[in-house]
């Protein structure tokens, strides 16, 4: 470089505010979150954690560094609320915000840099957003505001419509701000247009202890003068039916409590409190809606103009003022529920005069939006169901006491677009009657809804089989993502069933970003604990005051599973800081009921290895032998607990907790070998489950193990090669047989087309999971319509171990949120490709491997700041090479050990392509 250059390059540097010059080629972090969320509004916590995303492709990339900086929006060039300085460090997840304390309704900006491992600084970020929510109770200021029910106690009136004027005057806004919340189901509307794209807010909680409330920017709905603020209240799961359970668990009037407030040109904030100005009709087009029978509309009672200034609102009347609910208004921070996509049918019949089925070709959750026509006063008729009856006419046996129906009566124009709100359907045909005309196929759009979580993972592979098997996996998971996430979306139950959870959870977190849903959900497990330390089977659970379903082995134990699995995968420790002491307190209670360890007592419904091989119902199928004995279950799940407690002791630093529980597992564990194992291996009952659940919690001896092993391995011959596994122990044993050298058995369970498999289901042409692994057979028909869901996540928790085994990653527990974690693809002869990915809180992990030409080629993107252990297999490890040249003369590559048929390496950050002998699989 010429002495000029140079002396430009200084110049230019120099000028650069705040000293350190920026440096081409280092880019600026990227992705970044706070709370999980990106550009999040309204949160509730004084210290919000901020993550970013190091953009680095080089081998070894990490961080050494990094600075924060915090400004309020409004004094974006002032001095910050917080600026960390330089800290160093690696860590690029949840960094704790440790500034000036951060003021109830304000904005804030943030952005952040980092130094590299030669200590070089990068551009700063791109700037990331977030605002405060109403943080103390005083700060609200409006009143909650509704009609009353009608007076007979489970008889619900049409939707309480709200309107509100107000004036903007003076200094003009430069934020405006609505916080909202409801008893029941809300949707707010300013000047005519809809506020967000939220649906379903605010969500379920259990309203008695927690109601979540939502932050929306309005600054552009706003107009100088007056302005019409509008709202719709239905019943949701506060007043309409819940579950198992009769309408208005959680009470009876439905109520809305908005406020806004506006931040002026100079910094000073107005409120706007609606109180006075509130009018309320119940006069208006929605006569019912409830999440699980769905709508009644009116489209002749439309009033066209209701959200907008000068609409004559002389005939609604001044509201009733409620007295505020005892729960704590808290923020929402999970992602929230929306409409996420748009399905068009592939299909459409007349199965009956009149009767039109329309087939989405998936099933799914939300509802449709349909182009009618009809004379005004006409009902049509929208009647969701999961499968069609023979006749060609939808099914709904299955739904049990859910009606899942919309019905619009038509105002009687050319044509009305028509599509229901505050509720939501599992389906994937819609049957419509009522049409002036026959409908065309694109009368009809499928409108997906659930909670909008971000992306997680990429599944593919080369068998067309096990690619419509994660499909319908995925879609059952999101299906089942409804603010809670539930068994299934469409017979009156939509429960969140936690042993469904727990045994999901995992594959949850391959398939998505679960952070914030599932900390939230947390939230709500933890209300539904009782005194005494016992987990519900559901959070929320509506009825925990009545001490019924609670308590149950491996649906409890959710309490304890679940966060861990976070910890496991967002190295979330503070969410095992609040967590901990409901944790223990599950364990303490059921130690304190089976002081000898065997957890015989307080066990609630005691669901067991739920919907087990004993539980089908099939010609040529044993029908005992299959279901694990109570006390071995349940004794297990006991063990597996307490061993957790005492990790995430040790997590936060509770060394004295972690001893304590550690004891304890030993002990259990001491007693569940005693009591249900032989010196020959046998777990009692010799059953798949006993065997899974064994091995998977680590409960025998290490001499046994491998005599537990052949049983495993014969008490799946017994079954002539297929699960007879329920919803707890499916993934265990699947997971046990890779370890103990069996991936081949595992594989044949995986591939299976017979039935009982996921094969034989997508076969019958399943598109979600099913609930029975015989939910349907040919020739025989459905199972029980009394419980035969087609969209139940828990079997399809098999996802977590397509992703561990055939992609091959694996998290690392000592490692948490993928610090560290192992790729160890496990080949079949079946397969001779698979690709994906898995976005993690550290960065994108990528895989593809192939085998090709006798050769096995792995490609592996590791993100800056983490490292992995490899497992290749091969077919000669002494030739192995990366990027073309040997692999221990690779940068980056620690070749750690080569056996006999795999290489086993430890690999910094960056992009890897190793490639060597196919091994003899193939
Ligand atoms: C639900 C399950 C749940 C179970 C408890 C069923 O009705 O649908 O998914 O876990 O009850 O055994």
């Amino acid at each position: 470089m010429s002495l000029l250059v140079t002396l430009a390059v200084w110049m230019l540097c120099a000028q650069v505010p705040g000293g350190e010059p920026p440096q081409p080629g280092l880019a600026a972090p990227s992705a970044l979150r706070c709370e999980y969320l990106a550009d999040p509004m309204g949160i509730d916590v004084s210290s919000p954690r901020f993550s970013w995303l190091v953009s680095d492709p080089r081998r070894g990339a990490r961080q050494s560094g990094y600075q924060v900086v915090v400004h309020r929006e409004d004094a974006a060039a002032g001095e910050p609320v917080w600026d960390s300085g330089k800290v160093a460090g690696e860590e690029g997840c949840n960094i704790a915000f440790a500034g000036r304390a951060l003021e109830s309704g304000r904005a804030y900006t943030w952005k952040v840099r980092t130094w590299d491992a030669d200590d070089r600084a990068s551009e700063w970020s791109e700037p990331a957003h977030f605002s405060m929510g109403l943080l103390a109770p005083a700060d609200w200021k409006c009143a909650w505001v509704g009609l009353p029910a009608p007076p007979e106690p489970g008889v619900r009136g049409p939707a309480t419509m709200l309107r509100a004027r107000f004036t903007l005057g003076g200094l003009g806004a430069r934020r405006a701000t609505l916080y909202a919340t409801a008893l029941g189901l809300y949707e707010c509307r300013l000047n005519g247009r809809r506020i967000g794209d939220r649906v379903l807010a605010p969500e379920w909680t259990d309203y008695r202890t927690r109601i979540q409330y939502q932050t929306y920017d309005v600054t552009p709905l706003l107009t100088q003068g007056e302005n019409v603020l509008g709202a719709v209240l239905a019943d949701g799961w506060y007043a309409g039916k819940v579950g198992l359970f009769k309408r208005e668990t959680y009470g009876r009037d439905l109520a809305l409590r908005a406020q806004l407030q506006v931040e002026l040109a100079d910094g000073s904030m107005q409120v706007v409190v609606f109180d006075g100005s509130w009018r309320a009709t119940s006069g208006g087009p929605w006569l019912a809606a409830d999440i699980l029978d769905g709508v009644r509309y009116d489209g002749r009672r439309q009033m066209s103009g209701w959200d907008r200034p000068g609409f004559d609102d002389s005939a609604w009347i001044a509201p009733q003022i409620f007295q505020p609910p005892a729960a704590a208004l808290v923020a929402q921070m999970n992602d929230p529920v929306r409409v996420t996509g748009s399905m068009r049918p592939v299909a459409l019949t007349r199965p009956k005069a009149g009767e039109y089925v329309f087939d989405l070709g998936q099933n799914m959750t939300g509802w449709v939006r349909l182009l009618a026509s009809g004379p005004a006063g006409a009902p049509v008729t929208l009647q969701y169901a999961e499968a069609l009856n023979p006749d060609g006419t939808v099914y709904t046996a299955n739904l049990r006491g859910a009606a899942q129906r919309d019905t619009f009566i038509l105002a009687g124009r050319p044509s009305e677009m028509v599509e229901p709100a505050f509720t939501y359907h599992g389906f994937r045909y819609v049957q419509v009657s009522g049409l002036g005309t026959p409908p065309v196929l694109d009368d009809v759009v499928g409108r997906v809804v659930h909670s909008d979580l971000p992306p997680g993972g990429t599944f593919e592979c080369s068998d067309a089989m096990l690619n419509k098997l994660m499909s319908n996996i995925v879609w059952t998971h999101l299906a089942n993502m409804q603010s809670t996430p539930t068994d299934c979306p469409q017979r009156d139950e939509r429960l969140g069933w936690m042993g469904d959870a727990q045994v999901f959870a995992q594959a949850a977190c391959f398939n998505r970003d679960m952070a914030s849903f599932f900390t939230k959900w947390l939230a709500d497990v933890r209300d539904a604990q009782s005194p005494d330390g016992a987990y519900p089977d559901f959070a929320p659970n509506p009825v925990v005051s009545t001490g019924k379903f609670m308590s149950v082995p491996a649906w409890g134990d959710a309490g304890v599973i679940v966060p861990w699995r976070i910890y496991q995968n967002y190295a979330d420790l503070r969410l095992l800081q609040t967590h901990f002491e409901s944790a223990r307190r599950w364990v303490d209670s059921i130690q304190s009921r089976n002081p000898d360890l065997v957890w015989h007592a307080a066990r609630g419904n005691d669901y067991n290895d739920w919907l087990n091989g004993d539980t089908l119902k099939l010609d040529d199928w044993p029908r005992k032998g299959a279901e694990i004995p109570r006390d071995v279950f349940a004794t297990a799940f006991f063990e597996h607990s307490t061993r957790l407690v005492s990790r995430m002791a040790h997590a936060i630093g509770r060394e004295d907790d972690a001893a304590k529980y550690t004891r304890l597992a030993d002990d259990i564990r001491r007693v569940f070998q005693e009591k249900f194992c032989t010196p020959d291996g046998t777990v009692e009952g010799d059953t798949q489950a006993g065997y899974a659940l064994a091995l998977h919690f680590d409960l025998l001896p290490q001499a046994l193990r491998p005599a537990a092993v052949a049983k495993l391995v014969q008490a799946v011959h017994r079954y002539n090669d297929h699960v007879a596994t329920g919803f707890i122990s499916t993934v265990p044993m699947m997971e046990e047989l890779v370890r103990a050298g069996h991936a081949d058995l595992a594989y044949t369970l995986l591939l299976n087309r017979t039935i009982p498999s996921w094969g034989y289901m997508i076969d019958q042409g399943a598109t979600t999971v099913w609930e029975r692994w015989d939910g349907y057979v040919a020739g025989r028909g459905f199972q029980d319509p009394g419980m035969n869901s087609l969209a139940h996540y828990a079997i399809g928790s098999v996802g977590e171990w397509m992703y561990r085994h055939i992609l091959g990653i694996n998290p690392d527990d000592e490692h948490p949120g993928y610090r560290h974690f192992e790729v160890r693809p496990v080949l079949h002869p079946s397969l001779t490709w698979a690709r994906g990915s898995l976005r993690t809180i550290r960065g994108e992990i990528r895989v593809d491997w192939v085998v090709a030409e006798g050769q096995f080629r792995l490609g592996l993107t590791v993100p800056p700041g983490t490292s992995a252990r490899v497992v290749l297999p091969s077919g000669d490890p002494t030739h192995l090479t990366e990027g073309g040249r040997p692999a221990a003369e690779s940068p980056g590559v620690h070749v750690v050990s080569a056996g006999s048929s795999e290489v086993v390496l430890d690999v910094t950050s960056g992009r890897f392509d190793f490639e060597t002998p196919a091994p003899s699989v193939h």
